[in-house]
């Protein structure tokens, strides 16, 4: 071999071993240069046929040759096995952190709410957000002189419809469609001409309740609601029913929670369905009866949370949603 031929050689093996990344290369260039039939001991056993004149530099040649290439393999292995190796794994690290979104308040306790009542054989019907004047007011006893029908209280639409004050419509709904026993809950947006403050906005949740069967009595009524109570915020809490007045409920009432920490507060209108309504949907009211109560969503998160400001609840602002 020339000498100009080996000076390629080594160039070439040099280079490969520069460029080598995976385990497998490396490895491969280890065998087809350095082992024991490799190129360079094959080379350097026959130095004693190189011309005289060229042999001091061959011999130096193939040595630096034999020596960088050890160097470039030893480093590229140990990078490559410490890269495979899990002890190398520095426990002291930050860990990854995904970022885990959750439920908007608003929707975890309507969640909740809706689990509790599940528990009790209710289930969840739905309701549009756009309502008929009829379904809205009407079919619910409402009179066409009640003051939540004007036009300063209630967004009509241009067709006639309008976007619905309460969940209650859902009531005409469900009873349209089915027929009894009922035991249904609603949960759903709902929209006032109000205008915002710290406990008023124009678009907000209700949870509507539905119970029509044959001999349903207020005692039902307060039962059910009792044990609404206990579960939403303790087994201690009390609850106090003061009359009031809705079109579509008779006799009807304003339901107090004695809250742990805030006293007396009013969480919901309830009352025995009116047999008006009833006739409405086409029920005979002799032989049916029923309870119905609604309760402001945001109202209760707020109370359940400490929240001061029902804007809050609207705005997005993720330091306010990070703490649920
Ligand atoms: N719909 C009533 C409201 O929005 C609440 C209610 C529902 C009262 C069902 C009685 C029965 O205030």
């Amino acid at each position: 071999m020339k000498l100009d031929e080996l000076k390629k050689i080594k160039e070439d093996g040099l280079s490969q071993a520069n460029s080598a990344s995976s385990s497998e290369d490396i490895e491969k260039i280890r065998l087809s240069y350095l082992s024991k039939k490799g190129l360079i001991p094959k080379v350097m056993s026959e130095i004693r046929n190189v011309p005289i004149e060229e042999k001091a530099e061959f011999g130096q040649t193939i040595n630096s040759f034999k020596i960088e290439l050890n160097e470039i393999i030893k480093t590229k292995q140990k990078k490559t096995t410490s890269k495979n190796n899990n002890n190398s794994f520095d426990l002291t690290l930050p860990g990854q952190w995904k970022k885990l979104g959750t439920g908007h308040p608003i929707t975890q306790v309507t969640e909740r709410i809706n689990s509790i009542f599940k528990q009790i054989g209710f289930s969840i019907a739905e309701g549009p957000d756009i309502e008929s004047v009829y379904n809205n007011f009407d079919a619910l006893n409402t009179p066409a002189d009640h003051p939540s029908r004007d036009e300063q209280d209630t967004f009509y639409l241009n067709n006639k419809d309008l976007l619905r004050c309460h969940t209650s419509p859902v009531q005409v709904r469900y009873m349209k469609d089915n027929k009894p026993p009922i035991r249904i809950i609603s949960p759903g947006r709902c929209y006032r001409r109000d205008t915002p403050d710290a406990t008023h906005s124009a678009s907000f949740h209700q949870i509507e309740g539905l119970y029509v069967d044959n001999n349903v009595s207020l005692a039902d009524l307060k039962g059910t609601i009792s044990y609404f109570a206990k579960e939403l915020m303790g087994a201690t809490v009390k609850t106090r029913f003061r009359p009031h007045y809705f079109p579509f409920t008779e006799p009807s009432f304003e339901v107090d929670f004695m809250h742990p920490t805030n006293g007396w507060i009013e969480i919901l209108g309830a009352g025995l369905v009116d047999p008006n309504v009833f006739s409405n949907v086409g029920y005979d009211s002799n032989n049916i009866s029923g309870f119905a109560f609604g309760m402001g969503v945001e109202r209760i998160a707020m109370i359940l949370y400490g929240i001061k400001d029902i804007r809050n609840l609207y705005e997005n602002d993720s330091r306010f949603l990070n703490q649920f």
